[in-house]
């Protein structure tokens, strides 16, 4: 596999995932914006049943802006409620409270028909590592109301942080695990910097990203890296002129391609290269190859 990596106790994720989600009313899932499809985790529908469910397309920032109208309209289409957003700047914090108001108020008029006093609604958030749970849960909850709970002298269980007049959000993000499985969502994740660096085979990812580069933006490349048009043939040659280019040679004149690729793969997570969107909303579904898998 590209991904050297076996995101353990699934089975005790699950489990607790569902644990959480009985406590709550509303589910919010969050998706990386430049990666939708790799970025959910494979049995999140079954964990979430029938609790209204929002998803967040995140880091909204570095990605490409037609992709994400794209996405919203694809998941719109499925009847999903869906949001981009960008939680490090916080700007998408009052569209989401709203939204989730919105959406919980066919649960409160059921409690209000049985005469339950009604409490406030409880909202978990869900993703996979790295998609930004915490920095969301932070920009919600303000930094105060966390710091204050900590120091307490609290354990440092979960507890609920009000986050609107009637919204309750619990402090803990769920951590589902990402898709390992499909190579090329495995690949991406990498791209993305879900996975870490020391998991997966830098070649390989290196080599799906530069073919993805070539293929849907070799005008940036050419830009970025100076390179001439006989550079453009192939991504092993793209590479080699990028890694002369930046000075990555070792003792002899050796293009070092490690220290090339990271290189280009730091420029990719930066935006450097522009705000690319890597999933497609129309791509083919992934089939394996003979292999490939082992
Ligand atoms: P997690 O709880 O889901 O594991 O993710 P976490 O919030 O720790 O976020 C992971 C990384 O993603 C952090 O970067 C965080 O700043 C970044 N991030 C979260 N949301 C957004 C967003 O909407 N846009 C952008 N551009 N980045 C986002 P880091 O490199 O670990 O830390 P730092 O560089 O922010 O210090």
């Amino acid at each position: 596999p590209i991904v050297h990596w076996f995101p353990g106790h699934m089975a005790k994720a699950t489990r607790m995932i569902t644990e959480y989600i009985k406590k709550v009313d509303v589910v919010i899932e969050l998706l990386d914006a430049r990666i939708p499809r790799s970025s959910a985790n494979p049995v999140i529908t079954e964990l979430v049943g029938q609790k209204p469910h929002i998803v967040l397309l995140n880091k909204v920032d570095l990605a490409d802006p037609k992709a994400t109208k794209e996405w919203t309209e694809f998941f719109t289409k499925q009847g999903i409620t869906v949001l981009a957003i960008d939680s490090k700047s916080g700007k998408g914090n009052k569209k989401l409270i709203s939204t989730v108001e919105r959406l919980s108020k066919p649960i409160i008029d059921r409690w209000v028909a049985k005469g339950i006093r009604s409490r406030s609604v409880r909202i978990i958030i869900l993703g996979i590592p790295n998609v930004g749970k915490s920095t969301l849960i932070n920009s919600l909850a303000g930094s105060a109301a966390t710091r204050t709970a900590n120091k307490a002298g609290h354990t440092r269980g979960q507890q609920w942080v009000k986050i609107g007049k009637n919204l309750e959000l619990l402090d803990t993000p769920g951590v589902l695990w990402p898709k390992l499985e499909d190579q090329r969502a495995a690949a991406r994740l990498a791209m993305t910097g879900a996975v870490s660096d020391d998991v997966y085979d830098l070649e390989h990812v290196m080599k799906q990203l530069l073919n993805h580069l070539l293929t849907n933006t070799p005008n940036i490349l050419v830009e970025r890296y100076k390179l001439k048009e006989e550079e453009m043939t192939d991504v092993d040659t793209i590479l080699e002129s990028i890694g002369r280019r930046r000075g990555c040679l070792v003792s002899g004149g050796v293009v070092d391609f490690d220290k090339a690729r990271r290189i280009i793969l730091q420029d990719y997570r930066n935006t450097k290269l522009g705000t690319i969107t890597l999933d497609k909303v129309d791509e083919e579904p992934y089939y394996p190859e003979n292999g490939e898998d082992t």
